[in-house]
């Protein structure tokens, strides 16, 4: 087990009490797996200027693996995309009930801002990491993304709206992973840099998401795919060739960028993307 699970595994949400499955249903979709891309960008920045800080920094990926957790459960509910397949298991409200999906989804959001609250850094680095996770998470990203999205289900948005779309619902989480790795090493130009590369790849990210969604089964996706017939994807506006040229482009200007970045970030970080920038391919 690498160290990223270990960490999960020690710090689950726990909470006794006589609801006959409050604490398995808080438990199930985190123990689930799942790519944990996010944690992984913000580890990579860390260890690539300073190894020590791996065991502080694991706090601050937790919480953004809390966060991006939640923000599936929800997506999946009924009233959103209505997917019965996440992470090669049923979902929470398939699995449980749509109040328990709900609820559960409430309690990693906030417990996430917990264990930040928690981490072993500074008072001013804690409250850095706090504010990029809550804006780039909540309303200013991922829930204005995840509200534009379901709002014009059926109502087919521009190209450069629907780049706002997958910046917000996608983009900014990836980038504030990545720039919350420099907030730890105390690097804040770095931290810029890095969240505008992150735009882009988290754009790239969603665009090969939606890709995956015509090309992967289910099973092979772990998660309910051809799902997206209603959605403003990438492919049900451009169509799957056009996707995929506009993924291998941004593909190529991530792995160009990732050429101007210090030595040791630039060597940390091409094993990890060269896994996922690809992914488009398969
Ligand atoms: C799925 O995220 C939702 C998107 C933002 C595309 P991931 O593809 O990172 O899902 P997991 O964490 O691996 O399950
Ligand atoms: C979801 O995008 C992005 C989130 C903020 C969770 P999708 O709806 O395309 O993600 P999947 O395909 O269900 O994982
Ligand atoms: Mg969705
Ligand atoms: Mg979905
Ligand atoms: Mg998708």
């Amino acid at each position: 087990m690498n160290e990223f699970e270990a960490f999960l595994n020690e710090h689950l949400p726990t909470q006794n009490s006589f609801h006959p499955h409050y604490e398995e249903a808080l438990q199930n979709m985190l123990l689930a797996g799942g790519k944990r891309f996010r944690p992984q960008l913000l580890l990579g920045v860390v260890r690539s200027f300073n190894a020590l800080m791996i065991p502080s920094a694991l706090h601050a990926a937790y919480a953004i693996e809390l966060l991006h957790t939640y923000s599936l459960i929800h997506d999946d509910l009924p009233s959103m995309d209505d997917a019965d397949l996440r992470r090669g298991h049923p979902t929470l409200h398939k699995r449980f009930d749509e109040v328990t999906a709900v609820l559960v989804g409430d309690a990693l959001n906030t417990y996430a801002f917990e264990v930040l609250s928690n981490a072993p850094f500074s008072d001013a680095v804690r409250v850095k990491l706090i504010r990029e996770l809550s804006h780039n998470g909540g309303l200013h990203g991922m829930v204005l993304g995840q509200a534009i999205d379901c709002h014009f289900e059926n109502q087919p948005l521009s190209l450069d709206q629907v780049k706002v779309l997958h910046i917000n619902k996608t983009a900014k989480l990836i980038a504030a992973s990545l720039k919350m790795g420099a907030i730890i090493v105390d690097k804040k130009e770095l931290g810029d840099t890095l969240y505008e590369f992150g735009i882009k790849l988290g754009l790239l990210f969603q665009i090969q998401d939606d890709i995956l969604d015509v090309t992967q089964s289910s099973e092979v996706a772990g998660k309910t795919t051809n799902n997206d017939g209603d959605k403003n994807s990438f492919v049900t506006l451009m169509g799957l060739e056009a996707s995929m040229r506009e993924a291998n482009t941004l593909a190529d200007e991530l792995l160009s960028a990732l050429e101007t970045f210090d030595s040791a970030l630039s060597q940390t970080l091409l094993p990890l993307l060269t896994n996922y920038i690809n992914r488009h391919k398969e």
